[in-house]
């Protein structure tokens, strides 16, 4: 008799002996599929991925990735992408790097790709919903940069973890006469570098530092009307990220505003990311953007708010001082 021991949804092992269920081969018929250089096959590996991602156990999805996914020879395909190729091979030894975020944005636009299946790869990748939020979150904070400008005489700007800062790029309204000043805070000094080359009628005072200096009191000196973070927080995990939030709000000025951006739960791309791009976020409901604020005195606080984008894959939480 053959004794089976199931270890999740859809993936067996008989004494050592794996073997697909129904779910790792519709994703393996799906990459089969790839190689064939079907068009509709990538999508279906992304929702392949995301299904197999919301119902195994975390054993038998790392199974998955590594034994059928990552070792399957559509992945030389699916690679071809420069911004799949990029997330999983860090160049700069982290995820998200500022010139991943830039494909994203759309200013990378791969038009000088020879390989048809490689600019194919990144328009699938672009239009994905995370990377439509990603574009959305950019403007909604640029059009915050443009209000807060508005309302607010001379306002002291502080961008954390800015990368490129290409929110300077859609805001007109920021210019070195209407701010006392815009520090633009990041670990990656060639981000910083850049963000002086592209933008360099806007006045940034650039801060080169790590945010774990900020704890340390270290930092840009004084305090801000308007303090946000965008692709940062979902590389924190919670325990640091309150201490965090907690030190930002504390940069306030009165009636100073901190916005926080992160990805929800259950993203529709969370498998092919965890997967073909290594992007492992920390991801965060409502509940545990409210958790960020436990260190915060609530008589401090005026007011919060959360809301999402529009494609409801990041969220924005927005909280000001008293
Ligand atoms: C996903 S990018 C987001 C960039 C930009 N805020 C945006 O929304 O386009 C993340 C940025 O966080 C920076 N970063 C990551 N960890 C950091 C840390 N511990 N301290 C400061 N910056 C950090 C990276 O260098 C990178 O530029």
């Amino acid at each position: 008799m053959i004794r089976r021991k199931v270890v999740g949804v859809g993936l067996s092992i008989n004494e050592g002996k794996s073997y697909l269920l129904p779910t790792e081969q519709a994703l393996k018929q799906a990459l089969d599929r790839c190689i064939e250089k079907d068009p509709s096959a990538i999508e279906e590996v992304r929702d392949v991925l995301h299904g197999l991602h919301q119902t195994v156990s975390k054993q038998v999805w790392e199974h998955v990735v590594e034994n059928v996914a990552l070792s399957h020879p559509a992945r030389h395909e699916i690679f071809k992408d420069p911004l799949t190729h990029r997330a999983f091979n860090k160049p700069r030894g982290y995820a998200g790097d500022a010139v991943m975020i830039d494909y994203l944005y759309g200013l990378i636009d791969g038009s000088d790709l020879d390989d048809e299946s490689a600019r194919y790869g990144l328009k699938v990748t672009m239009r994905s919903p995370s990377a439509r939020a990603v574009r959305n979150r950019l403007r909604m904070i640029a059009d915050r940069l443009s209000q807060k400008i508005e309302t607010r005489t001379l306002p002291e700007i502080l961008s954390v973890a800015c990368g490129h800062c290409r929110e300077l790029g859609l805001c007109d309204d920021l210019t070195p006469d209407a701010v006392k000043r815009f520090v633009a805070m990041d670990q990656d000094k060639e981000s910083l570098e850049l963000v002086l080359r592209d933008y360099p009628n806007k006045g940034v005072e650039p801060f080169e530092g790590s945010v774990s200096s900020l704890l340390k009191n270290r930092g840009p000196e004084g305090k801000f009307d308007f303090i946000y973070s965008l692709g940062l927080y979902d590389y924190l995990g919670q325990p640091f990220a309150r201490k965090l939030t907690a030190n930002l709000f504390n940069r306030l000025h009165p009636n100073g505003e901190l916005v926080i951006a992160n990805f929800v739960p259950n993203i529709r791309d969370v498998g092919y990311m965890e997967s073909f791009m290594a992007w492992n976020l920390v991801y965060r409901d409502r509940a545990a953007m409210m958790e960020l604020l436990e260190f915060i005195p609530d008589e401090q606080i005026k007011c919060t708010q959360i809301f999402a984008e529009p494609e409801c894959n990041i969220l924005f939480m927005v909280v000001s001082r008293n």
